[in-house]
């Protein structure tokens, strides 16, 4: 393929990856840096890396550069790069059947959800594609289930949602964001939500209304920085949800699937949400797959025509997210995190006064604060990077270290070693 770009420049993208492979040292990341910058949107702002390839844990650049992923994109890589089992389950469907739309059934649809229904402790699953799409389902599910099961007024249900949420970049979902960087410019605002503190049960108590059709939660705030709420919340907000009769909406997209070392957040404190949304690391790393996982006395409220999308629950997707669910089923993932929770605490912990100010880990995931006066999250992130680990920064001074769930606990080391090192050497400088 041969692109044009506005200063006139041909740009061969099949040559620059062939030579990638065959020549590295002729390739610099800073060409793919610049012509990024100059074709593509600005709504990122990247470590100055560019990968090219990857396996388990590692990725490299296209100047030969090896990092340790420690973010595992944003969790959707829980079992790493490139998974065998994932990727033979693609090859496999790839060579068979990709798409069929929902006008017709597909053999690869039900397995998938009988399974992920069985492994999340549901009878129904929706499947769509990306995570705001799941989001958006569920919000939907949950007014429609107002109006037409609970009896609320016609176009006065009330969600209640949280400080600090990040559930996604759609319209409706940005409407009660309340980071201006998601939030401002992109109104009119989709009415019908109410804000509350995060994890504050006495607050959301006082606006739960006959109107409230249902609290929208992550059990663990990850874009805010791996926040946890205090033990007992969840339960608590469980019965308050079954006492006032309003449905508890658990987004799992980032904290589900083994992240914490349960298969979903909200089972660390034996809980059950009427409705999960799921998607990132359901997809395996190699393609979009989101779902809502409810019980059929709130799924049903979906008949046929009143909600779809062309490519939720495609063969290809479902073989994918199948082969992730057979992955989560034998447990051994999420034991395997929660056997490594300590560690990761502990050489966390070890740096607090030593230019760390916080640190809250739960599985192998982990947000740790940075003493400001120390370095940025984003200085912090780069240095990491020269030290060979990838991971991303978040407000300011807090970095999320989400490593694939594949890790083993000597490479956990390098995570927690290569924080220690950048600190202190920070610390030695100022
Ligand atoms: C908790 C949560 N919900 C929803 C989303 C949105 O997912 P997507 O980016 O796939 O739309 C995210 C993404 O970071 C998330 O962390």
């Amino acid at each position: 393929m041969t692109t044009s770009h506005p200063t006139g420049d041909v740009l061969y993208a099949e040559d620059m990856t062939a030579t990638a492979t065959s020549a590295p040292e002729t390739l610099h990341n800073q060409t793919f840096i610049d012509l990024e910058n100059e074709v593509a949107a600005h709504n990122y702002n990247p470590l100055p890396v560019v990968v090219n390839k990857a396996e388990g844990i590692w990725v490299y650049d296209v100047e030969g550069n090896k990092y340790l992923d420690a973010l595992s994109g944003y969790s959707a890589l829980n079992f790493g790069h490139r998974h065998p089992a994932l990727v033979d389950a693609a090859k496999d469907q790839l060579d068979r059947l990709t798409l069929t739309s929902r006008a017709f059934h597909n053999d690869a649809l039900g397995p998938f959800c009988r399974d992920l229904a069985a492994l999340v402790g549901k009878e129904a699953i929706l499947p769509m594609n990306t995570g705001a799409e799941a989001v958006e389902t569920a919000l939907k599910i949950a007014r429609k289930w107002g109006y037409t099961v609970k009896g609320v007024t016609p176009g006065r249900a009330k969600i209640i949602v949280m400080a600090g949420n990040f559930h996604g970049r759609t319209t409706t979902i940005v409407s009660f964001s309340d980071d201006p960087e998601a939030h401002d410019h992109y109104g009119p605002y989709t009415p019908g939500f109410e804000t509350v503190p995060y994890a504050d049960l006495a607050a959301i108590e006082a606006a739960i209304d006959d109107d409230t059709v249902a609290v929208l939660v992550e059990p663990i705030q990850g874009e805010q920085g791996v926040q946890i709420p205090k033990e007992g919340f969840l339960p608590e907000l469980r019965a308050l949800c079954t006492d006032r009769n309003v449905l508890m909406i658990a987004d799992e997209i980032q904290s589900g699937l083994g992240r914490t070392g349960t298969t979903l957040a909200c089972g660390y404190e034996g809980v059950e949400a009427d409705m999960y949304t799921l998607g990132k690391a359901l997809g395996g790393g190699i393609i979009p797959v989101s779902a809502v996982a409810a019980n059929r006395n709130i799924m049903d409220v979906i008949t046929p025509g009143t909600h779809g999308s062309t490519f939720g629950g495609n063969p290809l997707a479902a073989a994918v997210g199948h082969a992730v669910v057979k992955l989560l089923a034998t447990g051994e993932h999420q034991a395997h995190a929660a056997e490594l929770e300590p560690v990761f605490r502990e050489q966390l912990e070890g740096l607090m006064g030593k230019g760390l100010v916080g640190v809250r880990v739960r599985g192998l995931w982990a947000g740790v604060d940075i003493d400001p006066e120390v370095m940025t999250g984003k200085a912090a992130c780069k240095a990491l990077m020269k030290k060979g680990v990838l991971a991303k920064d978040t407000h300011g001074s807090t970095i999320r270290l989400a490593p694939p769930l594949t890790i083993t606990k000597d490479e956990l080391l390098m995570i927690t070693d290569a924080v220690a090192a950048v600190v202190s050497e920070a610390i030695a400088s100022n």
